[in-house]
């Protein structure tokens, strides 16, 4: 697209030389001797760029500036002077103007000027829709649930989106974690910039390590080349630390000193590299107790926990959970060409009764494999999962009459929770025939949360 200038300027040659030399070069030029009516065009037309006098006898250039950055501060404005009013050309710089050329300028000097701010003004843009695009892919919009204990979340995550604090995003396998991470993301001042999220669970510590920090050539067998951290990467961005429980001892140091003095050092390296990053971390531990047992240190938990935002279970707004299956039927019925419309009221009964172990995630695959099975347009209780269909009422739960004094309520919920854990995945692996990816896939949890359980309960 052709871009438009609008040059103004009290002597007409000056307006003519500029068209001249402009329209050479394919810019739309729109010419006034009139401050007026420059104003009027600032306001009415299409302009990508301003070029004005400073000395006018009726208005100076200072207040049209002013003007029109107040109609759109997005659009540059270039100052045209002449050599004795150099200072008030600084002036204009101080107000916002993007450049400006002392007079007389030569050919090349217009040119390049110009250039730079048509240029200057397409990276605003274009930052300004990737910012749009990011909040349209990760905004609030894609965050399904009215619950009050959503909408209390997503307030939060609002607030603390627009500071740049540490954030640290806690919940149980599935709640969401990752959503809200991208969220706060897409919603920073950072938006325009890298979000690398980092899974602290999935490597070796060595592997890690370099994943993170990168490394210099030569640093360990097979280090053919130099390579660039994950940090490194997500400067001037956000970086996604998943599972930061997971991270081993070393690691955990090594991170502190770089998020403390801001820089970081590639392995084998001696450079010291200078970040600037936010951090959001995600857990499904309890980062306390583990601090307790000495497994994860106490002063990194204080530097990534400026603010944490703790997701409830599902099971915990179950309110949300009609809404989200009809999200997730929306999404996976475009795949079966639109062909089921909803559900069997008692599906929905069924889905509220349940307790959602692997939360969200669960519930998307559950729907997901019902719009796969259904033959009707309406999803039955046959297409859910066994386990689904005959839910066990909550009130079947035994209370000892001693539990009260022996065990506060939180411990008392823990336990149960821990049972009923074990219980479900001994139940899906066995079902699956022990083929842990089916299982997991069943259980909504991805292998490696299912690796987990099963240590955690001694099963396999
Ligand atoms: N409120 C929500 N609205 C819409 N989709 C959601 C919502 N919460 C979670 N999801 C979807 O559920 C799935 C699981 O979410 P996510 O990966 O963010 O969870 P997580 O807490 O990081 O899980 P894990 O601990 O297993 O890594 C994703 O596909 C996500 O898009
Ligand atoms: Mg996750």
């Amino acid at each position: 697209m052709q871009q438009r200038i609008l040059i103004l300027d009290d002597e007409p040659d000056m307006l003519e030389n500029c068209r001249r030399i402009l329209g050479a070069v394919g810019y739309e030029c729109l010419t006034t001797t009139e401050p007026e009516i420059a104003l009027k065009l600032l306001e009415t037309d299409h302009l990508d760029l301003l070029l004005t006098d400073l000395r006018m006898p009726t208005i100076s250039g200072l207040e049209i500036l002013k003007r029109a950055r107040a109609i759109d501060p997005s659009r540059p404005v270039i100052m045209l002077t002449a050599f004795a009013t150099i200072e008030s050309a600084v002036e204009a710089m101080k107000e916002g103007a993007f450049h400006y050329l002392a007079k007389p300028f030569t050919m090349d000097q217009l040119k390049l000027s110009v250039e730079r701010a048509i240029e200057q003004r397409r990276l605003a843009i274009e930052n300004a829709n990737l910012r749009e695009q990011l909040r349209g892919v990760y905004g609030f919009e894609n965050i399904v649930g009215r619950s009050m204990a959503l909408q209390q979340v997503l307030e939060l995550v609002r607030k603390a989106a627009r500071s740049d604090a540490n954030i640290l995003v806690l919940g149980e396998s599935g709640t969401g974690k990752e959503l809200i991470a991208r969220a706060i993301h897409a919603n920073s001042e950072r938006a325009a910039q890298p979000f690398v999220p980092v899974d602290c669970a999935s490597l070796p510590e060595n592997l890690l390590e370099s994943e993170l920090f990168g490394h210099e050539r030569g640093a360990f067998t097979g280090a053919m080349n130099a390579k660039p951290g994950l940090m490194e990467l997500a400067d001037k961005g956000t970086l996604f630390l998943d599972e930061i429980g997971e991270l081993p001892a070393g690691l955990q140091s090594k991170l502190l000193r770089a998020l403390q003095e801001r820089e970081i050092r590639r392995v084998g390296g001696t450079r010291q590299i200078p970040i600037d990053i936010r951090v959001v971390s995600a857990t499904n531990r309890d980062l306390k107790t583990q601090i307790g047992e000495g497994r994860f240190r106490e002063d990194l938990y204080y530097r990534v926990n400026v603010i944490d935002i703790p997701l409830p279970p599902l099971r915990e707004r179950k309110g949300d959970i009609t809404l989200l299956a009809h999200f997730f039927l929306k999404k996976f019925t475009q795949k079966a060409n639109n062909r089921i419309v909803g559900f069997e009221p008692e599906v929905l009964v069924a889905l509220e009764a349940y307790g959602w172990p692997g939360n969200v995630r669960e519930l998307q695959n559950v729907i997901e494999r019902a719009c796969a099975l259904a033959d009707d347009e309406r999803i039955a209780l046959a297409d859910l999962p066994e386990h689904l269909r005959a839910p066990v009422p909550v009130n079947d739960v035994t209370v000892p009459s001693d539990l009260g004094a022996r065990m506060t309520l939180k411990e008392a919920k823990e336990r149960w929770i821990n049972q009923l854990e074990s219980a479900y995945v001994a139940e899906v692996l066995k079902r699956e025939g022990g083929n842990v990816s089916q299982a997991a896939r069943k259980a909504g949890i991805d292998r490696k949360t299912l690796h987990r359980l099963l240590h955690k309960h001694n099963l396999r």
